[in-house]
């Protein structure tokens, strides 16, 4: 599953000791497995092999540079919804032809941005920005080539902010709207739908979900070619899930059986396919360090608060996200074998995991069974490599955590603290606003 383990009862990331990072980086800090992201990578690669898709690594979902170039030195092309993370992806030293732009927003500056240089796949929303693109691509005499965002109406089944496929979501057009943008834009010189593209939400942990929304979308793209049209591309999207407890997620195979398939006819024909797969690489392979700050005890209730909380991991209180958290050198007897929400073992306490903000929504974990702890104690919590980092906040003028990428027997410092300095650093020369 992933590369991080006790060895000698002290939690490791491949070869390095996670006491050893905070010793030398301090915490809160995000810490990384190269050996992990490419494990992931590669299981997708050859679950997916039938289709040779173009697999673009979710840039939202652990956008540090290191992370991307280790990605992209793997084949991948990048997902990105934003000019920050097309800057990212470009600045990782993925070509614009392996870039898919995706976003509900996309600005006129951004399109034009993403035309200009000729991202290979461009995927459009709403009828609205259709309009805009094909302007835009007009006034530049510049050819671009769409996917067109379908949403095929099917529940994700997961957490009602991270579900996308369904309707009144504000992400698609419904299968009957797609057919009347196709027409529409039938003739035009230079913006041509030449794509579908799906994502159904995130994490999707039923592999038959993917199966209900393909039959959806090859019922249009049968449809779409009776009128004449020609389907080059279909963009699947990403959610697949992650193993935030052991087992707990399909594999990239249980996914492949269901997809690869209902796909393998049009690939004969042609097609090209793309998946935006983000959590599944990113959400164990990597993890938060903390520091156990202090143990209260108040209320018959026992509050381990941390060096960081919400403002490092949003996911429990946002989501309602669990995360299976563990001591990094617990009493000899407590190795956990699996990530379970009830470890099996003797004397452990029952512990609210918390952070220092001032908000009751400030914590990691809710009545968790834990070893005994101590102030100073490190506390790592798994599966954060995915929608960690990128979410956290600095809330409470709290610095953004570091991040590390360890390979091998060795670690790298891949994005340094923030200090209390860069958190005042836009604000200390106040300048005109010209009107
Ligand atoms: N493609 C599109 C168009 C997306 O909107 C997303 C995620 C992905 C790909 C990647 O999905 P993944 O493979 O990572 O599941 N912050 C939330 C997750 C939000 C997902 C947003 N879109 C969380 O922490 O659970």
């Amino acid at each position: 599953m992933d590369h991080f383990s006790f060895v000698n009862g002290s939690l490791h990331a491949e070869g390095v000791s996670l006491a050893s990072i905070a010793s030398s980086v301090e915490t809160p800090c995000f810490v990384y497995s190269t050996a992990t992201l490419q494990d992931h990578i590669r299981k997708i690669q050859s679950a997916f092999a039938d289709l040779d898709p173009l697999i673009c690594f979710s840039v939202k979902c652990c956008p540090n540079l290191s992370i991307l170039s280790l990605v992209a030195a793997e084949g991948c092309g990048m997902d990105v919804v934003s000019p920050g993370e097309l800057q990212r992806a470009l600045a990782a030293g993925v070509p614009p032809a392996r870039i898919a732009y995706a976003g509900v927003g996309k600005s006129h500056a951004a399109l034009t941005e993403a035309i200009s240089m000729g991202v290979g796949c461009l995927n459009v929303e709403s009828a609205e920005e259709l309009e805009l693109i094909a302007r835009i691509s007009t006034d530049l005499r510049t050819p671009v080539s769409l996917a067109l965002r379908v949403n095929p109406d099917v529940d994700a089944g997961t957490h009602r902010h991270t579900t996308t496929g369904i309707r009144t979501t504000k992400f698609g057009v419904s299968s009957a709207r797609a057919m009347e943008l196709f027409d529409s834009m039938r003739d035009h010189p230079f913006a041509r739908i030449e794509g579908v593209h799906l994502h159904i939400g995130s994490p999707v942990l039923k592999a038959e979900r993917y199966g209900e929304a393909l039959d959806v979308t090859l019922r249009l793209i049968e449809h779409l070619a009776h009128r004449g049209h020609t389907i080059r591309t279909l963009d699947l999207g990403g959610g697949f899930g992650a193993d935030y407890q052991s087992g707990q997620s399909p594999t990239p195979s249980d996914y492949a059986s269901v997809i690869v398939p209902r796909l393998q006819p049009l690939k004969k024909q042609g097609m090209k396919f793309i998946l935006e797969p983000g959590r599944c690489i990113a959400a164990n392979a990597g993890v938060l360090l903390l520091r156990v700050v202090r143990i209260k005890r108040e209320a018959g209730k026992t509050f381990v608060i941390c060096d960081a909380g919400m403002n490092a991991l949003l996911r429990p209180s946002h989501y309602d996200a669990f995360h299976f958290m563990w001591p990094v050198r617990p009493p000899s007897q407590q190795i956990p074998l699996r990530r379970t929400a009830e470890p099996e073992f003797a004397n452990l306490t029952r512990c609210d995991v918390v952070g220092p903000l001032c908000e009751t929504g400030d914590y990691l974990a809710l009545d968790r069974m834990l070893p005994a702890m101590q102030d100073g104690d490190l506390l790592a919590v798994f599966t954060a490599g995915a929608y960690g980092m990128s979410m956290a906040s600095r809330y409470n003028a709290q610095p953004l955590p570091a991040e590390v990428l360890v390979r091998g027997n060795s670690a790298s410092l891949v994005r340094r603290r923030e200090s209390l300095t860069d958190l005042i650093s836009h604000e200390m020369h106040a300048t005109p606003v010209s009107a």
